[in-house]
């Protein structure tokens, strides 16, 4: 190939490789010495780089930071949870935490998670594939609509409270629940709307990885504090 035609093509190659998140993050498997959380989008942070690989001495700016640059959601919605999160220190400093210590029931950790066990039964934090099925069995189509994910919410909730004779689900569980639900909603859907990539969502809860592979982007917009409570509102009403 003619020497110029040769810069002009590796230039093209270049550009094309270039500035793709994954190579500045990427995913990585956890070692046993690893820290990790009940949250798949926390885990998903870390395994990624956006947050210590090894999950220990997370100061609360960090949490705000690595979420904002990896899916663009605005730091006033995850702030205040940042906040609460670090309540379950145990690191000695109020303004850091390791991602197990998120394990702390009764913090954000509450009953009828979509992919872990309760509290009652042992294990509250690990990803639980039976669990994960009976909730993810309503996602038969390519996108999860807010009425599909309501449904999935509710029925993992009536299975929990059937099983556990412990089952605690008052008014803040059900609400921190269904912010959860608006959170994947937000993060792999359109805006307000739901449709979230059914693959995508897979992804995060099965691997704790970024579906970068699948098509994923950081949203160009912001999601905003407002975006999570519309669709939270949504998914209340279609329960
Ligand atoms: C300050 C930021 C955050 C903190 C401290 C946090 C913490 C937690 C904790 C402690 C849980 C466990 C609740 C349970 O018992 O089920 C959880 C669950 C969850 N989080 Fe996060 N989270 C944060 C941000 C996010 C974001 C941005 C997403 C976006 C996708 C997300 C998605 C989820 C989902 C889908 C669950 C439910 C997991 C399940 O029920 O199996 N979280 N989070």
């Amino acid at each position: 190939m003619h020497i110029r035609a040769l810069l002009a093509f590796s230039a093209v190659v270049t550009a094309a490789s270039a500035g793709f998140v994954w190579d500045d993050h990427p995913w990585q498997r956890p070692t046993p010495e690893d820290r990790r959380s009940p949250c798949p989008l926390l885990n998903s942070l870390a395994n990624h780089g956006f947050l210590a690989r090894d999950g220990r001495d997370i100061s609360i700016d960090d949490i705000v930071n690595g979420i904002e640059e990896a899916v663009n959601l605005s730091p006033n919605s995850s702030r205040p949870v940042a906040e609460l999160a670090a309540t379950a220190s145990t690191t000695g400093n109020p303004k850091t935490l390791n991602l197990d210590d998120l394990n702390t029931h009764g913090v954000i950790e509450h009953d009828a998670s979509l992919s872990r066990e309760d509290t009652y039964f042992g294990d509250n934090h690990s990803f639980n594939p039976k669990i994960y099925h009976s909730f993810s069995k309503f996602f038969t189509e390519p996108v999860i609509s807010i009425e599909t994910a309501a449904a999935a919410r509710s029925s993992r909730i009536s299975c929990a409270r059937a099983a556990n004779p412990d089952f605690e689900f008052g008014a803040d569980q059900d609400r921190v629940s269904r912010l959860e639900t608006a959170l994947y909603l937000a993060v792999f859907g359109k805006g307000t709307e739901g449709n979230a990539r059914t693959k995508w969502v897979d992804v995060l809860f099965r691997e704790e990885r970024l579906p970068y592979r699948e098509g994923f982007r950081r949203p160009a917009e912001a999601i905003s504090n407002d975006d999570i409570v519309e669709l939270a509102d949504k998914i209340a009403a279609a329960s």
